[in-house]
């Protein structure tokens, strides 16, 4: 045979692994997904190549229709009886399947069948719901041994089984379920587990959903992948800060990509310090002269539901641009920015670069009294008007791209100037800043320009090339030396 390339050689592995754990061969879309590959083409070149080789066999009538060279007498058909209780004992069924198992590992006798499991009670054994398991009939059993039992003649279960006095303890293989004690009397053994056949659709999910938590944090890196998903592998308390701006109501198309706002939401809140702070940019889509109402239902299950703190809802008002001209609805020059706080109070709060102008700043003015609670005012009093106040909950913010040629290449980015105020106002100088939505790198672009670690995620690797691109074109500290 001939030699195979390091990708067919697992395809051929896969392939084979599959057939003897399910009997049948894997799809072409199951392989595309165990292998991640991007499109079914490349599963079928490389399924191409291992039968032009004289690895694999094909029927072109069946969609699993992959088979290994192998000879049927590699294989043994045994009855499939039914389900199987991995649970509550449910009453025996009876079914008249037949299933092929691969001849290895089985005992020479004839007394085997399997059974398909139904429920999760064995897990701690590796036998999951939809698993086949191999039984060889007997109506013996030593402690410790998986069995097949038959309660009262009417109900059976897969249990692990320990002899005590007077009493047989049927002992589930799942911390989270208790024993079931029967009288010997009252119990039949009808065979033991010799062989687990894995469910490999359930396998695979389970593969999929397997989260690797980085050993170190991925730091002034842009990760392209699913928000929620690239999330789960950050570790818990890790981040300073994240401002973002997700893609609301789908308004604009993003190259097709979805997400779920609830998840993200769950998931920040883990990543982040406490104390840390989320600030988002979001507004509401249009349609039939109402309003989605998606940021006020974000903000309602973001502290009903997840646990944030909303710290305050800063409008963030455009202008600079003309804008189009509606005819039945007014123009939109806002966005809202809600702020969230995981945990009491922010953890670092300065507020001192957001201070803006005083209208009256540098001069001498009498103002009136305060009025106290009981109505009576205090003594005006005589005072300068500092030239610099704290800032309001209005923000304006110059709407016209950054005047930045890469940043135009994307839809709907925010002002490189709204991170750097959240970023000085909220994250400490060592700090973290996250954003899950990067888009063309406003936050992490700027979190660097300001000398604080970032980490950005997007689905797109358009977008996440046009981040590093933006990246690369940063001076840090840039924004310091403006000011
Ligand atoms: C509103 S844009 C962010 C723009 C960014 N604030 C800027 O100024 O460049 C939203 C981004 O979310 C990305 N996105 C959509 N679904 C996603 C998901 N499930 N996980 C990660 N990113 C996603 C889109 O590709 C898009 O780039």
């Amino acid at each position: 045979m001939q030699t195979l390339t390091k990708r067919q050689k697992q395809i051929l592995d896969f392939v084979g692994e599959y057939i003897k754990k399910s009997g049948i061969s894997p799809t072409y879309e199951e392989i595309k997904k165990r292998f991640k590959l991007s499109a079914l083409s490349t599963v079928h070149q490389h399924v191409e190549a291992l039968i032009n080789k004289n690895y694999l066999i094909k029927n072109e009538n069946s969609s699993r229709g992959i088979e290994i060279k192998k000879t049927i007498d590699d294989f043994i058909q045994i009855p499939l009886k039914g389900t199987i209780a991995a649970g509550q004992p449910i009453e025996a069924t009876e079914e008249r399947e037949t299933i092929a198992v691969p001849k290895i590992n089985l005992p020479e006798t004839s007394d085997i069948f399997a059974l398909r499991v139904s429920g999760d009670s064995m897990t701690g054994e590796n036998i999951s719901d939809g698993d086949i398991v191999i039984i060889k009939s007997q109506s013996t059993a030593d402690s410790g041994q998986k069995v097949v039992a038959l309660i009262d003649n009417c109900e059976v279960t897969l249990k692990k089984i320990y002899k005590e006095k007077n009493r047989i303890r049927l002992q589930p293989a799942n911390l989270r379920m208790n024993p079931i004690y029967v009288k010997p009397e009252n119990l039949m053994i009808q065979g033991i587990v010799i062989d687990v056949i894995k469910n490999i659709t359930t396998e695979l999910q389970a593969e999929e959903k397997k989260v690797v938590q980085y050993k170190e944090l991925p730091l002034n890196k842009i990760i392209c992948g699913d928000c929620v998903d690239t999330l789960k592998n950050l570790p818990d308390n890790s981040v300073d800060m994240v401002v973002t701006s997700p893609p609301y109501d789908e308004v604009r198309k993003y190259n097709g990509f979805s997400f779920n706002l609830h998840e993200t939401g769950k998931e920040l809140f883990r990543v982040l310090k406490d104390g840390g702070i989320v600030a988002m940019v979001i507004q509401d889509q249009t349609k039939n002269f109402g309003k989605s109402l998606t940021s006020f239902r974000t903000i309602v299950d973001w502290v009903d539901n997840i646990g944030f703190k909303l710290f305050e809802t800063v409008i963030y008002r455009k202008y600079g641009t003309e804008g189009a001209w509606w005819k039945y609805r007014f123009r939109v020059d806002h966005e809202y920015m809600p702020i969230f706080i995981k945990g009491e109070r922010p953890a670092y709060f300065n507020k001192e670069p957001l201070k803006v102008p005083s209208k009256h700043g540098g001069k001498v003015m009498t103002g009136s009294g305060n009025r106290k609670t009981d109505g009576t005012t205090t003594k005006t009093i005589t005072r300068q008007i500092n030239a610099m106040k704290c800032r309001g909950t209005i923000w304006d913010y110059l709407n016209a791209g950054d005047k930045n040629p890469l940043k135009r290449k994307h839809p709907a980015v925010f002002p490189d100037k709204i991170p750097y105020d959240f970023i000085q106002c909220f994250c400490p100088k060592d700090g973290i800043v996250l954003d899950p939505f990067v888009g063309s790198g406003s936050t992490v672009v700027t979190a660097k320009q300001l000398g604080r670690k970032y980490i950005g995620i997007d689905i797109s690797e358009e977008y996440c090339e046009l981040s590093k691109e933006r990246l690369k074109t940063v001076n840090e500290g840039l924004f310091d030396k403006l000011k």
